[in-house]
């Protein structure tokens, strides 16, 4: 490899979660107590940790991933106890969200302490912080017992990784070890909820559901997918004002992917019609569906990453990353997808699907 910024080989360690080796959690946690990056699993995806109160070691993120500083990243805990070690004037919604979904899937913006290097949060006096639920992720944190810093563990601008092999295949010989913990349960990203303005913003839905957090959040601004991604012709980097870090072009498979505003079999129609048009001109055609769907369209001459039964998102979300590249690593010339609405973890798929395609979202 010629592209190698870590001296050593990645080792890959099994850390089944039912059966977790205290030997691996041990040589993770040292290294992380050295200022090394760890890749591990989060009930989510899989996370790129380092030392948050080291400024040397969050750097060893951004070189691995290639990740400008601009993008900040999200600080984890073992336990929602330890949330004043890195933010203040934490307010009482803070604690109710916190004691409602963590450990689980939802990131708190919050003002930052000093003791936080100011580069965890792109040079702003904020932070992100969540506490993850993935039994590994647990250990790892109780073990090297420091706040840790992780961006999803791939290559900047990449599909996020659900997987360890999905981790190597981004970072091999750029990170000093990756806990293998199989696949993730949620499959896509945390959500991002910003409770430094009034009233409190949505930066980022993922797998905590926006209408779950209305019981505490009643007034909370979520944007309209139409605020932050471009039309086709405007140019792909987009940073909007309240979300830094988030891109219109963002979890992107090398294909090119075009995404369809409809659902059912109205979106069934409109990815047949384009795959008949591509696979007139020759062209090699993938889709990501729903089991309902796969029969029809590989009848068609389409090659399916199947997401799961149309109405499960949970299971849709788990599957959608490895799907996605699954189709991006087949040598195909395009790819098609669909919404699934936009109730529940619809509005994280939605949101992904439409940033993976990088405004190449067709409406019907
Ligand atoms: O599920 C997840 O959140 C995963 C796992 C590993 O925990 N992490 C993750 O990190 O997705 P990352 O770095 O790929 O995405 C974090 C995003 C940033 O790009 C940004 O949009 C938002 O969270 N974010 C984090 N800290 C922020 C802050 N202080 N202010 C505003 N947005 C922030
Ligand atoms: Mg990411």
């Amino acid at each position: 490899m010629t592209d190698r910024t870590h001296p050593h080989e990645t080792i890959v360690l099994a850390t089944p979660p039912d059966a977790i080796p205290p030997e691996a959690i041990a040589l993770a946690a040292n290294l992380l107590r050295a200022g090394e990056v760890v890749a591990f699993p989060t009930e989510t995806v899989y996370g790129l940790g380092a030392d948050a109160t080291s400024e040397a070691a969050l750097q060893r993120i951004f070189a691995a991933k290639e990740r400008p500083l601009s993008d900040p990243l999200i600080v984890h805990l073992a336990d929602a106890s330890q949330l004043a070690e890195v933010a203040r004037g934490v307010p009482p919604e803070a604690e109710w969200l916190a004691e409602r979904f963590w450990p689980g899937p939802l990131t708190l913006v919050l003002p930052r302490l000093a003791r936080i290097p100011a580069l965890v949060a792109a040079g702003g006096d904020t932070v992100g912080v969540r506490v993850p639920a993935h039994p590994v992720a647990q250990a790892l944190l109780r073990a090297a017992d420091l706040p840790i810093a992780a961006p999803s563990a791939n290559r900047f601008m990449h599909t996020s990784p659900t997987t360890a092999a999905h981790v190597l295949a981004d970072l091999d010989g750029r990170i000093a070890c990756i806990l293998d913990g199989g696949p993730t349960m949620v499959g896509v990203e945390s959500t991002v909820v910003d409770l430094t303005t009034s009233p409190p913003r949505l930066l980022r839905p993922g797998g905590v559901p926006l209408e779950a957090l209305h019981a505490i959040l009643p007034d909370i601004l979520a944007p309209a997918f139409a605020e932050d991604v471009p039309p086709p012709t405007s140019p792909e980097r987009i940073e909007p004002a309240h979300a830094p870090g988030q891109m219109a072009r963002h979890y992107a498979p090398h294909t090119r992917l075009v995404v369809f505003d409809a659902t059912g079999a109205e979106a069934l129609a409109a990815m047949l019609a384009l795959a008949a048009e591509a696979l007139a001109r020759g062209e090699r055609v993938g889709a990501l569906a729903a089991d309902e769907e796969a029969a029809t369209l590989e009848g068609a001459g389409v090659r399916v990453a199947r997401l799961g039964p149309v109405d499960d998102l949970t299971a849709i979300s788990r599957r959608l990353y490895a799907a996605l590249r699954e189709l991006d690593a087949a040598g195909l010339d395009l790819l098609l997808a669909h919404s699934f609405g936009t109730r529940g973890l619809g509005l994280a798929i939605e949101d992904r699907l439409r940033r993976a395609a990088g405004g190449r979202l067709r409406t019907i």
